[in-house]
C-alpha cells in the first residue's frame, strides 16, 4: 500500500482500521487493565473515555487525513501551512516506534504459546501450573527474544511486499471467527461454579477502587485500543475515496472494539474467580487463565490451538498499522520500502530487547517503580497518545475551519449530520479539557 494506493472499498477500509484497533489491546491489555483497577470501575470509565474521547479522536484523525490526503507529517503541513504542525505527525511515529517495540514482545508471548499448544504440551495441567509455566516462559531470555525477532520479522516481511489487501480478505474470516470462539469461552466461563462472583467483579463498579493513576490507565487504554492519537488513522484515512462515510466507520469501529473489550473481561473474570486466580495478576492474566478454561471444554487442546492462532492474527494486523505508518513516514511513497522496512523492524527490535528481557534478568530494574517494559508502556499510552490527540484536538478545532469539518464528517452519512455539532463540542471544548486535566491530576499524585 503505497501513498497514491486507495482502498479497493469503504469496508475494505473499515477492516484495515478495525484490524489495526482490535488486538492485544482490547484482548490482552483490557482485561489486565481493568484487573489491577478494580474491575466494573475501570470498564465504566474506560467506557466514557472511549465514547466522549476516544472515538471523537478517531473521527478527527479521519478527517484530517482524508481531507489532506497525505500521510500524517505532510497533512498538518499542508492543512495548516505552517511546518511546526509536521512535529505532530513525527510524535507519532516516535510513538508507533515504541508502541511496537513492546507489542511485539507480547506478539512472541502468543507465538510460543501457539507452538506449545500446538504440540499438545499445553493441554490437561493442573492450573496451578500455567502460572509457573507462564513464568518459565517469559523468563527465558532466548525464547523472549527470539519469539519477538520473528514477531517483527512477519510483520516486516507483510508490509514490505505491500501485501495487505490479502491481509484485508482474510480478516474477513478471521475476525469473525475470533469473535465466535470468544461467545463460546464467554459461555463456558459463565457456567463454571463460583463464576457469578468474577461477574459482579467485572459489572459492579467500586469507585473507591480507582485511583488517579487508574483514570489515566482508562484514559491511555481508550487511545490505545482505537489506536488513537498518534496519527496512524491520518495516513489510513488518507487512502480513502472523497465520499466514503467516515462516521459510519468510527461507529463501526468502536462498537466491535467495546463488544470485544465486555467480551474478553466476560470470558476471563468468571474463570478467575472460578479457579482462584488473582484478577491483579497483570501482563500474566489471559495467559494463565484461558488455557484452564479452555482445559475445561471437549476439545479444548484443538480450541486453544485455534483461539491462539486467530489471537496471532488480531495481534498481526495490528502491528502491520504500526509498520505501515513508520515505513510510509520514512519513505514518502517514494520507493526503498523494502530496505526501509527491514531497517525499521530490527531498529523497533533493538529497542525492544530491554522491554523483552524485563520479565527476565533485567526484572530487576524499576524507573519510577514500574519495570522496563510497564515504563515503554506508559510512556507510549499514558504520555504520547493523550498528549498527540490533545494536539490533534486543538488542530482540527482551531486550524481547520468549521465548514470543511462538517463537509468530511457528514459526507455521504446521516448520522454525520446527527453527530457533527456535537462531535464539534467535544473535540474543541470537551476532548481538550478531559486530557489535560486527567494528565495533570494524575500527573501531580505521583
Ligand atoms: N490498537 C491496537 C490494539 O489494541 O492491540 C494497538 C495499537 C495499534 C495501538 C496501533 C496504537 C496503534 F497506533
Amino acid at each position: 500500500m503505497k501513498s497514491n494506493d486507495q482502498w479497493s472499498s469503504r469496508f475494505g477500509f473499515i477492516l484495515a482500521s478495525a484490524g489495526s484497533a482490535i488486538g492485544l489491546g482490547a484482548l490482552w491489555k483490557f482485561p489486565y487493565m481493568a484487573g489491577t483497577n478494580g474491575g466494573a470501575a475501570f470498564f465504566l470509565v474506560f467506557l466514557l473515555f472511549t465514547v466522549l474521547v476516544g472515538a471523537p479522536m478517531l473521527l478527527a484523525e479521519f478527517v484530517v487525513g482524508r481531507h489532506s490526503q497525505q500521510n500524517a507529517v505532510s497533512s498538518y503541513q499542508s492543512i495548516s501551512g505552517s511546518a511546526k504542525w509536521k512535529w505532530l505527525g513525527y510524535l507519532g511515529v516516535t510513538a508507533s516506534f515504541i508502541i511496537l517495540s513492546f507489542y511485539s514482545v507480547i506478539g512472541g508471548w502468543v507465538i510460543t504459546y501457539l507452538t506449545r499448544s500446538f504440540s499438545g504440551s499445553l493441554t490437561g495441567l493442573p492450573n496451578s501450573r500455567y502460572e509457573e509455566l507462564f513464568g518459565e516462559i517469559i523468563g527465558s531470555p532466548s525464547t523472549a527474544l527470539l519469539t519477538q525477532a520473528l514477531f517483527l520479522a512477519i510483520t516486516v516481511a507483510i508490509v514490505q511486499f505491500g501485501v495487505q489487501k490479502g491481509i484485508e480478505t482474510a480478516s474477513r474470516y478471521m475476525m469473525p471467527a475470533l469473535f465466535i470462539l470468544f461467545l463460546v469461552l464467554v459461555v463456558r466461563s459463565l457456567s463454571l461454579d463460583g463464576a457469578m462472583e468474577g461477574v459482579s467483579f467485572f459489572l459492579k463498579p467500586d469507585f473507591s477502587m480507582l485511583s488517579a493513576e487508574g483514570v489515566l490507565d482508562a484514559l491511555g487504554q481508550s487511545f490505545f485500543a482505537l489506536s488513537v492519537g498518534i496519527s496512524l488513522m491520518v495516513t489510513y484515512s488518507s487512502y480513502l475515496d472523497k465520499k466514503a462515510d467516515l462516521t459510519g466507520s468510527v461507529v463501526s469501529v468502536v462498537s466491535l472494539n467495546v463488544l470485544i473489550s465486555f467480551l474478553a473481561g466476560l470470558a476471563i473474570f468468571p474463570a478467575v474467580f472460578a479457579f482462584g486466580f488473582e484478577p491483579t495478576e497483570g501482563p500474566g492474566l489471559i495467559f494463565t487463565v484461558l488455557p484452564a478454561v479452555f482445559n475445561q471444554m471437549a476439545f479444548g487442546g484443538l480450541f486453544f490451538t485455534v483461539f491462539l492462532a486467530l489471537l496471532l492474527f488480531a495481534t498481526l494486523t495490528s502491528a502491520f498499522s504500526l509498520m505501515e505508518i513508520i515505513v510510509s513516514t520514512v519513505t514518502r511513497g517514494e520507493g526503498k520500502r523494502k530496505k526501509a522496512s527491514w531497517i525499521a523492524g530490527l531498529c523497533v527490535f533493538l529497542l525492544g530487547i530491554p522491554s523483552a528481557l524485563s520479565f527476565g534478568v533485567l526484572g530487576d530494574i524499576s524507573v519510577f517503580g514500574r519495570s522496563i517494559f510497564d515504563t515503554m508502556d506508559f510512556l507510549a499510552s499514558n504520555l504520547l497518545m493523550p498528549i498527540g490527540a490533545l494536539l490533534i484536538s486543538v488542530f482540527v478545532s482551531r486550524k481547520m475551519k468549521r465548514e470543511i469539518l462538517a463537509d468530511e464528517v457528514m459526507m455521504s452519512s446521516k448520522i454525520g449530520r446527527v453527530i457533527f455539532p456535537i462531535w464539534y463540542r467535544l473535540i474543541r471544548y470537551f476532548v481538550p479539557a478531559a486530557i489535560t486535566i486527567v494528565l495533570i491530576t494524575s500527573l501531580l499524585s505521583y
